[in-house]
This record gives C-alpha cells, sequence and structure tokens, in this order.
C-alpha cells in the first residue's frame, strides 16, 4: 500500500526567475516532456480503474502519454476553457470527452464521476486569482468527491514573477503543502514520485490512497 506521507521540501530551488521570461515549451523539450513521461509510467499501474481528467493543449501531449501508458480515449476527459483551443481538440479527439469549460466548472459539477489520474497542468501561477483558475479550491474540489480511493495526482505550475501570494513561502512551498493539506484532510495518504523545477515552472506527481478514518470507523458503528 501506497502509505508514506514524504515532505522534501528543498529551499535551495526557489529562485524566481528574471521578469518577462517567456516561457518557451520547445526550448528544452525534455522539460516539457517530463511530467508527461512520470505521469505515463504513474498511469499504468491504474489503466482500467477509473478515468483520467486532464488539462490538455494543442498538441495534446498529456493524452499522447495516457495513451501510451495503455488508457484508452474513452477514458479521458479534458478540460479546456480556450474556445478555439477546446474546438482543435474537439476535432483531432473525437473518442474523448473534451469539455469546453474551466477546471471548476468540471469539479464542481454534479455528475458522479471520480477519476483515476488528474493532472492539472495550468498555464498560470498557484495564486491565480481569476474566477475560471482558483487551484487551492479546485483541490478541494478534487479530494472532496472526484478522486477515485487510489490515484494519480499531478501539477504544473508556473512561479510567480511579481508578488507572490505570501511573501515569506515560495509559491511551489505553498503549493506543495496546500496539496498535502487537503489530501490529508479527506483522508488521503500521499507518496511523491516525482518533482521538480525547471525554468519558471514546478511541477509534482503524487500517487495518493484513502485511508479509513475516524469518521469512516463511526458511520459504520451507527
Ligand atoms: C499548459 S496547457 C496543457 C499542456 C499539456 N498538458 C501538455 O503537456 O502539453 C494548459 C491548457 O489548459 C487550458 N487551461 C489552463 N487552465 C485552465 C483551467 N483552469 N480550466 C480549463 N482550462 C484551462 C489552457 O487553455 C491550455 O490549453
Amino acid at each position: 500500500m501506497w502509505c508514506c506521507i514524504k515532505f522534501n521540501f528543498n529551499f535551495a530551488e526557489f529562485d524566481l526567475p528574471e521578469k518577462h521570461e517567456a516561457f518557451d515549451a520547445h526550448a528544452n523539450p525534455q522539460d516539457k516532456d517530463f511530467m508527461n513521461d512520470i505521469l505515463c509510467r504513474e498511469a499504468a499501474h491504474l489503466r482500467g480503474t477509473g478515468k483520467a481528467l486532464i488539462l490538455d493543449g494543442c498538441e495534446h501531449l498529456t493524452t499522447h502519454a495516457l495513451r501510451r501508458s495503455g488508457f484508452t480515449d474513452a477514458n479521458i476527459v479534458i478540460a479546456n476553457s480556450n474556445e478555439s483551443t477546446c474546438a482543435a481538440l474537439q476535432a483531432c479527439l473525437p473518442q474523448v470527452d473534451v469539455r469546453f469549460c474551466s477546471m471548476i466548472d468540471c469539479l464542481e459539477s454534479p455528475a458522479q464521476e471520480r477519476f483515476a489520474v488528474v493532472y492539472l497542468d495550468y498555464c498560470g501561477s498557484f495564486g491565480g486569482r481569476q474566477s475560471t483558475c482558483a487551484p487551492s479550491y479546485e483541490m478541494e474540489l478534487l479530494f472532496s468527491k472526484k478522486l477515485n480511493e487510489r490515484a494519480i495526482v499531478a501539477y504544473t505550475f508556473c512561479k510567480r514573477t511579481a508578488v507572490r501570494m505570501d511573501p515569506s513561502i515560495p509559491d511551489s512551498e505553498l503549493a506543495w503543502r496546500t496539496f498535502q493539506h487537503i489530501a490529508c484532510k479527506y483522508g488521503y495518504v500521499t507518496r511523491n514520485v516525482a518533482s521538480r523545477h525547471y525554468r519558471q515552472m514546478f511541477t509534482a506527481c503524487f500517487r495518493v490512497e484513502r485511508i479509513a478514518t475516524t469518521s469512516d470507523f463511526l458511520m459504520r458503528d451507527m
């Protein structure tokens, strides 16, 4: 059973990049591939246990990674709030459930669905305050009602180049701790299987598993 909670904080890597340093995904293809390759490896263990919910772009690199791990298109759900990207994805991935909506909409929906693999590959920073992107709220929705008992969850964020949410703590640290806190709150133990900082991005992937909590026992005794 995956059951160790690991806190491998690495304060040495919390450099903020120069302002205006634009991220070019193709400048360093191995950076871009890093988390998709991890996801491919990890998702293979959960093939057949449920669907994957991902943020994917026009090149649908994450969909390719999931296919490599044995996921069929029918088991992939993509949320995308950009109209043209969404239309392009729908046109080239007709068997995939591509939803023109924000991740919040997808996670707030009353649909009774739970996911085995989730990749929150945002274009933004952890403190994103747009109405369509609130990562900590989305993590809360995910763990409270949209995740399988055993799952893989990965995220990628941009490092904030201007004002941090909390200047005393790097955004990557805040994202990590928030993720751990929310997972724990809903009875999940986590094991980090990969994490990396590159240029102005940071990314992490976790195996998570829900364990019986006190309230589960109380409910059973009633
Ligand atoms: C960084 S790209 C995904 C890249 C892809 N996973 C890959 O490896 O190539 C993020 C995509 O998701 C969309 N997106 C970002 N944040 C979103 C959100 N909160 N809700 C819905 N779509 C979002 C963007 O429009 C963009 O097309």
